[in-house]
């Protein structure tokens, strides 16, 4: 089918793109670095007839470094959404497939022995300055087993970033709703893989740890390093969206977790690229970020059944290829 990709030629967007060309699909590219703005709905009015489908990766992505970052990500994410959204309608497009993200939940699952699955509270300043890094049981304040958090988790978003992913999905659902058509929302767990952009100030861990041991400096490891994430590989996260293209229900959003059913800690992480590239050994700080949560793993159960999506690349051989692998250049926007 004709699909419209926004943020083709973006980190995961250009993967997408491989992948969907790969299946046979016609793939229609939008992208900020070819001059093409989501938030301009007479360029999307231009790319849209005859497309089937459009898969939205097109975003300003990472946590974000202050307040001063609210105007450009609502503009970006929540104001591009929706004018992409109300073009879709205009040219009777059915289907959408969102790049969301893990983020909308906060923080991740956890198992108290006593009370079981309970929700515990942003962790205090005080505790993490003390070290104190493991969330505690809000009820009885044992320390508690992180669990695989499902889709069905409530809502969390604890950053500007997270907010406004969380507001794409639910103008996707409205837009769903309003037309019938269907909308397919893929919360990416910790995406990694060739041409992730390079360390920012915006980027995820991987790509901060590669950009130190390419710059001949150790990774530096935040608290003790016991901090849990699911590192998927972007070829699998572009495997998940062909697999959307043909999933969901008219009318309403479905929601899955992208992920490779495999949890790893920080500290492995940086064990791992450090060893495949000879060193320098990571260094394990015991700093902080007051915004990180401790542990997030996914549930890939979902996605499995209703995708039939399985990520296929493990953590070893992921990182063997990640350690040497060409990052991309910054984000723009
Ligand atoms: C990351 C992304 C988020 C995305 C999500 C899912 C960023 C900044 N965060 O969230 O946007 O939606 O994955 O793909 O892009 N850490 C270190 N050393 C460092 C940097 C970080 O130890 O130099 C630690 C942090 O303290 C944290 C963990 O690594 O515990 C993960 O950090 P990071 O990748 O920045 O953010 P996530 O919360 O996982």
């Amino acid at each position: 089918m004709k699909v419209l990709l926004t943020g083709s030629a973006g980190f995961i967007g250009s993967h997408v793109a491989e992948v969907l060309a790969e299946a046979g699909h016609e793939v229609v590219g939008l992208d900020l670095r070819s001059g093409a703005d989501v938030r301009d709905g007479a360029a999307v009015d231009r790319l849209l007839p005859g497309v089937a489908a459009v898969v939205h990766q097109a975003a300003k992505v990472g946590l974000g470094v202050d307040v001063a970052d609210l105007p450009a990500y609502a503009s970006v994410n929540v104001y591009g959404t929706a004018v992409l959204l109300a073009a879709m309608a205009r040219h009777g497009v059915g289907r959408l497939v969102l790049a969301s993200s893990m983020v909308v939940y906060g923080e991740g699952a956890y198992d108290c022995a006593e009370h079981g699955p309970v929700r515990p509270a942003a962790r205090a300043e005080e505790d993490l300055a003390r070290g104190r890094f493991e969330p505690r049981c809000p009820r009885c304040g044992a320390r508690l087993s992180p669990a695989p958090i499902g889709e069905d988790a409530p809502m969390d978003p604890r950053n500007a970033y997270a907010t406004t992913k969380l507001a794409q999905e639910h103008l996707a659902a409205n837009w769903a709703r309003e037309t019938g058509g269907v909308a397919v929302a893929l919360r990416y767990h910790n995406v990694y893989g060739p041409r992730m952009p390079r360390d920012t100030p915006y980027s995820g861990v991987a790509a901060v740890f590669r950009s130190a041991l390419e710059a001949g400096r150790p990774p530096r490891v935040f608290e003790d390093g016991g901090q849990r994430r699911d590192f998927v590989h972007v070829r699998d996260v572009a495997r998940a969206n062909l697999a959307a293209l043909v999933a969901g229900s008219p009318g309403m959003l479905a929601a899955y977790n992208v992920a490779s059913g495999e949890p790893h800690t920080v500290g492995e992480l940086a064990a791992a690229l450090a060893a495949e590239r000879g060193g320098p050994a990571p260094v394990t700080t015991r700093e902080y970020r007051l915004g990180d949560v401790r542990h997030i793993v996914a549930s890939s159960s979902r996605a499995r059944r209703e995708l039939g999506f399985i990520a296929a690349i493990g953590f070893a051989e992921g990182m063997r290829e990640f350690a040497w692998a060409p990052l991309g250049a910054p984000e723009p926007g």
